[in-house]
């Protein structure tokens, strides 16, 4: 059994995605083992709540220093010892000690095609801000492991999606959820549950 933990910072669609797969089937071999969020009363904590599972509130805001929160984040991951660790919408910079504690064991998701539109400043909304401006004519979601680079990690799966003439931020990130977020993480957690993804030379391969 796969123990997963994931971390958001508001809405938690992803979040949901991924339970309501453990509910029907689609992930198999996988447990849901707690929900750590950076921000207080976000949606996603409710979600985590309804679900049954324990909502665990962690924010660099209540720490004297950044470097005392990467502490105490890497500490309750140790602690909690999930196989892997989701980001689902987690909007804070995953500290280095614990890109090596849990290597090859946190996967992340982003709303475009990286290399596009991903690094720095590119998260949420912002990104199908920056891609109606460049006025791509398609976007996606982008499923990838975690290294110590931002958006940089071996990519274990992406899925296109087309941008629509009068399409607002809003619109595209909603299609872009729907047509590629909800399908393509849930799917990378049951093949990482069910061991058919590895990676071989920094890069990921079907097992
Ligand atoms: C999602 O679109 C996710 O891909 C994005 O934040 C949103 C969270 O929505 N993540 C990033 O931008 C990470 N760089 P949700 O809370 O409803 O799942």
């Amino acid at each position: 059994m796969l123990k997963i933990v994931v971390c958001v910072s508001g809405g938690g669609t992803n979040l949901q995605a991924i339970m309501d797969a453990i509910k029907s089937g689609k992930i198999t071999n996988t447990e849901l083992i707690a929900v750590i969020s950076n921000n207080p009363g976000v949606k996603a904590l409710e979600r985590a709540k309804n679900f049954g599972v324990p909502g665990i509130c962690m924010s660099p805001k209540d720490y004297a220093s950044r470097a005392e929160f990467n502490d105490a984040f890497t500490a309750k991951m140790c602690e909690l010892a999930p196989d892997l660790v989701v980001l689902a919408g987690f909007l804070v910079k995953i500290p280095e000690q614990m890109v090596s504690k849990f290597s090859g064991r946190i996967v992340n998701i982003h709303p475009s095609l990286i290399p596009s539109f991903c690094g720095v400043g590119y998260y949420g909304l912002k990104v199908h801000e920056k891609a109606l401006e460049r006025g791509v004519k398609v976007t996606g979601a982008t499923v990838h492991f975690v290294n110590e680079g931002m958006d940089e990690g071996p990519i274990i799966a992406q899925k296109a999606v087309e941008v629509l003439d009068g399409d607002t931020p809003e619109i595209l990130q909603r299609r872009v959820m729907e047509q590629a977020e909800w399908i393509l993480l849930p799917q990378a957690i049951d093949d990482v549950a069910n061991g058919r993804i590895k990676i071989v030379d920094g890069h990921v391969r079907r097992a």
